[in-house]
């Protein structure tokens, strides 16, 4: 069994390495980019769809790495689900249970995979899983999905690899609770909102994540027959039902998609329009560009960016939402790199995500970084070169920074990048942007 992981770790490992995007940087971008549908907002509906026996339609759906992933592993689970052109179809008639082979390794390799937890145990009172994998951004721990569940009535052992969750009532049905969550986690959010609509009675939950995908949950939950109000503040209250229907749920735009092209326009100081974006979604971001000199303009559903050619520093410190977001971070230092003066970065929300700055400095960016904290000095030329990304946003970075740099660089990481972002190089290479995936 080991022998044969690492034989599949070589070839995955060749085919990672002969796999990646050449970028002949220097153009300016102009024209219009179509948002995907939310890669956050939609592995959590997926799992949301095991709730209900009745048939979940979700369109806007991206092709994704991450969604790919999330399929094959409702498949392996004996879930009826099928795919066309950005609709899924879902249909949750029965659960295999322990989850096992190749199940088994999708769940290590997919964070996303623990969504998946609550929704069974709500609907078959037991749920096997493997624990999580995802990107390598820091500890990241479930504790605060385990001790909020356990308040509901959930028993947890941990056996073989497996974290194996039960309902410990004799109706195998979860009670409703008050929560307050340490600190606030999306994740953990997200699973008590889908567990708590099929608990018995009231739960509420405190100190809530406010992302817009938890808001984009709720309204799903809601077409389905649940009962949660406050989602998008600091209190969600739901009041469990005894069963959910099935529904039609359009996923939201892809915000964090829709940040990376606006910090791209930026970059490369062009002029872009996208859709659809709800600016709201992405206060944090737009006041902070507004701040180095970007002018915007919004029709509903289109947001056009306009940078002044000569853009000045800023400091940012990310925090959960509306604050501003983590998984922009990266994409910003790439920017900043290229900023009138000194800008810095405090990263609060992960303790492993600044690994993007040694790529950046090897393309000539001048940035210093201590702990979770980067001081980033604008210099007026980058250079291409070979970088590589070591999760999914920084190597949105390193491309970004690309797009800027004199010469041709080549971006490796590109397994991360197809995690999240819908035809990535095709998108900004119909705006003018110089890109090949060599494979
Ligand atoms: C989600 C997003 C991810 C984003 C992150 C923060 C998805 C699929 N992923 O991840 O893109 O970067 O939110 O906006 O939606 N924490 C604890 N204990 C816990 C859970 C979390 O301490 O039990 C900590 C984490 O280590 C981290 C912080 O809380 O430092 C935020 O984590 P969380 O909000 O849970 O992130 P995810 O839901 O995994």
């Amino acid at each position: 069994m080991s022998s044969q992981n690492n034989n599949l770790e070589d070839k995955d490992r060749k085919l990672f390495l002969n796999n990646y995007l050449e970028v002949r940087g220097g153009n300016s971008l102009n024209g219009h980019i179509q948002i995907s549908g939310a890669k956050n907002s939609v592995l959590v509906l997926m799992a949301a769809a095991i709730l209900s026996k009745e048939k979940i339609n979700l369109f806007n759906v991206p092709q994704i790495l991450d969604v790919e992933k999330m399929f094959n592993l409702l498949v392996s689970m004996g879930i009826n689900i099928t795919a066309s052109s950005g609709k899924l179809e879902i249909i949750t008639n029965k659960i295999n249970q322990p989850i096992q082979n190749e199940a088994f390794k999708l769940c290590q390799e997919l964070r996303a995979s623990f969504f998946c937890i609550g929704p069974i145990l709500a609907r078959y009172g037991v749920a096997k899983i493997p624990l999580p994998g995802g990107c390598s951004i820091g500890a990241r721990p479930i504790e605060e999905h385990i001790q909020s569940l356990k308040r509901l009535g959930v028993n947890f052992k941990f056996k073989n690899n497996y974290l194996i969750a039960e309902a410990i009532n004799n109706e195998k049905r979860l009670i409703g609770s008050t929560i307050k969550f340490q600190s606030k986690s999306v994740g953990a959010t997200e699973t008590l909102m889908m567990v708590a609509s099929l608990a018995k009675g009231t739960t509420t939950i405190n100190n809530a994540a406010k992302e817009p995908e938890i808001t984009d949950l709720a309204k799903m939950l809601n077409l389905m027959g649940a009962n949660v109000s406050g989602a998008g503040s600091e209190q969600i209250v739901i009041e469990g039902v005894e069963f959910l229907r099935g529904c039609d749920f359009h996923v939201m735009p892809d915000r964090i998609e829709a940040g990376t092209f606006l910090i791209a326009a930026a970059i490369t100081r062009s002029s872009l329009s996208l859709s659809p974006v709800f600016p709201e979604h992405l206060n944090a971001v737009i006041k902070k560009l507004e701040e180095c000199g970007c002018r915007f303009e919004y029709s509903f559903p289109k947001l056009k960016i306009i940078p002044n050619q000569i853009l000045n520093s800023v400091n940012i410190t990310t925090s959960p939402f509306p604050g501003f977001p983590t998984d922009l971070q990266a994409p910003f230092m790439a920017l900043m790199t290229t900023l009138n003066g000194i800008s810095t970065i405090e990263e609060t929300v992960f303790e492993n995500r600044m690994q993007h700055v040694k790529e950046l400095n090897r393309m000539g960016s001048k940035i210093i970084l201590k702990d979770n904290f980067a001081t980033i000095t604008g210099v007026k030329n980058l250079k291409g070169t070979a970088v590589s990304g070591s999760d999914l946003r920084a190597t949105a970075a390193i491309a970004l920074a690309a797009l800027y740099a004199n010469g041709e660089s080549a971006i490796y990481g590109l397994n991360h990048l197809k995690r999240g972002y819908e035809n990535f190089a095709s998108k900004l290479n119909s705006i003018g942007a110089d890109i090949s995936n060599v494979s």
